[in-house]
């Protein structure tokens, strides 16, 4: 299960996104916002970090007019690594290097095509263990300190 969120700035793309994944026969799950509305990206990314974070979602996909915004407030989630991303080495390096268990994309900064293919990549990385795994395990002790 994937944990959608956006603000109104991510909404259409988010949109696109939802079609993406049903085209995959992925399922998803959408924290809001729900419409075009002017709406506050924190409380979006919040909610969909914490289903990553509690394990109902595996994974989450977030939009705002950046990505930047409702990506930080994502990662104030204990649990979560969540990466904005704008090209495709980033988002493959995100997950191989990372681990990143969410992604967060710029509405007003990637076009749809690039969006989708970010997210095909973000969706299907592995992440690559060993000394990476260890870095990673390194940026979640900060949030025990
Ligand atoms: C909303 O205007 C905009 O600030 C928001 O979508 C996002 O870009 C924040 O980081």
């Amino acid at each position: 299960m994937i944990a959608l969120g956006s603000d109104h700035a991510g909404y259409e793309l988010k949109r696109e996104i939802m079609k993406y994944l049903d085209e995959k026969g992925l399922k998803y799950k959408d924290y809001g916002t729900y419409g075009p509305e002017s709406a506050d990206y924190p409380v979006y990314g919040e909610k969909a970090a914490r289903a990553v974070a509690s394990g109902e979602c595996d994974r989450g996909i977030l939009v705002c007019g950046t990505g930047v915004g409702i990506g930080i407030a994502a990662n104030k989630v204990r649990g979560i690594r969540c990466a904005t991303v704008s090209d495709c080495y980033s988002a493959e390096m995100a997950r191989r290097h990372n681990d990143a268990n969410m992604v967060a994309v710029g509405a007003r900064v990637v076009g749809v095509g690039l969006a989708l293919k970010i997210i095909e990549i973000f969706l299907e990385t592995p992440s690559e263990g060993g000394r990476h795994a260890k870095r990673a395990g390194l940026i979640m002790d900060i949030e025990n300190r």
